[in-house]
C-alpha cells in the first residue's frame, strides 16, 4: 500500500511554508516600514536567508548519502529560494539603497571589493536558475551536473563575500566558512574515495 502523499512529501511542505513565510515577511516588512531601517533590514535579512538556503541545497547531497534519502527532494527548492532571496538582496542594494545609479553602483564596485565578490557570485547562480527545471536537465543531459557544480564555486564566493564586508565580528562569516567548507570537503573526500558499489553524486 502507497503512502499518504504528505507522509513522502512533509519535507518539501516544510520547505516550500518556511520558504514562502520568510519571501511574505520580507515584503510585509518592507512595504509597511516594519522595521526602524527597513529597506537597510530587508537587505540585510535577504542576504543571510540566500546563505543559509544555499548552505542548505549543498547539504542535501550529503544528507542522503547519510542514509536521510528525502534530502534530495528539496534540493532544488532551496537552491531556487536561495537565488530568489539574493535577487531581492541584490535588488534592494541597487534601487532602494543607491537609487539604480549605475554610475554609483560601478563606483562601489570599484571600492569594496566584498560587492565585486557578491556580485561574481550572484552571476554563477543565473544559469543555475535558469536551467534548474526537468526539461532544461533532460535537454543538457550529462552537461547539466558539470554545469550545476559552479553552485560550490557559487557558494565559495558568498562566504567570500560575507567575510570581506569589514565587519567588527566576524563570527557569523567564520561559522559558514566553516560549514561550506566542511560540506566542501565532504564531496571532495566522495570523489577521491567513492563509497563501496555507491556513486560519487
Ligand atoms: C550569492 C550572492 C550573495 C550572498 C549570498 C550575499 C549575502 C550577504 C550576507 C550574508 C550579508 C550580511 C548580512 C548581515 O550582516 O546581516 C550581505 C551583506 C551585504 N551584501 Fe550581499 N550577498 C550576495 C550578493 C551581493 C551582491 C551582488 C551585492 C551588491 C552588489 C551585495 C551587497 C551587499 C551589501 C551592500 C551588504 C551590506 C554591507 C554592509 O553592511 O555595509 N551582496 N550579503
Amino acid at each position: 500500500m502507497t503512502k499518504p502523499w504528505l507522509t513522502r512529501h512533509w519535507l518539501r511542505v516544510v520547505v516550500h511554508g518556511v520558504g514562502m513565510a520568510l519571501l511574505a515577511w520580507l515584503a510585509v516588512v518592507y512595504a509597511f516600514g516594519l522595521a526602524p531601517l527597513p529597506e537597510r533590514y530587508v537587505m540585510l535579512l535577504s542576504g543571510t536567508l540566500g546563505l543559509i538556503f544555499l548552505t542548505a541545497s549543498l547539504a542535501c547531497t550529503p544528507l542522503r548519502w547519510a542514509g536521510f534519502a528525502r534530502a534530495g527532494q528539496v534540493r532544488r527548492a532551496l537552491g531556487l529560494y536561495a537565488f530568489a532571496f539574493i535577487s531581492i538582496h541584490l535588488a534592494v542594494y541597487a534601487v532602494a539603497e543607491n537609487g539604480l545609479d549605475a554610475a554609483l553602483i560601478l563606483r562601489d564596485l570599484d571600492e569594496r571589493r566584498a560587492m565585486l565578490i557578491g556580485a561574481a557570485a550572484f552571476v554563477l547562480l543565473i544559469p543555475l536558475a535558469v536551467t534548474s527545471t526537468a526539461g532544461w536537465q533532460r535537454r543538457l543531459g550529462r552537461r547539466w551536473r558539470t554545469l550545476h557544480r559552479l553552485v560550490y564555486a557559487a557558494a565559495v564566493l558568498s562566504v567570500w563575500h560575507y567575510l570581506w564586508l569589514d565587519r567588527d565580528i566576524l563570527t557569523t562569516p567564520i561559522l559558514y566558512a566553516l560549514i561550506v567548507g566542511a560540506l566542501l570537503a565532504v564531496r571532495f573526500a566522495r570523489r577521491v574515495w567513492p563509497a563501496r558499489g555507491g556513486q560519487a553524486g
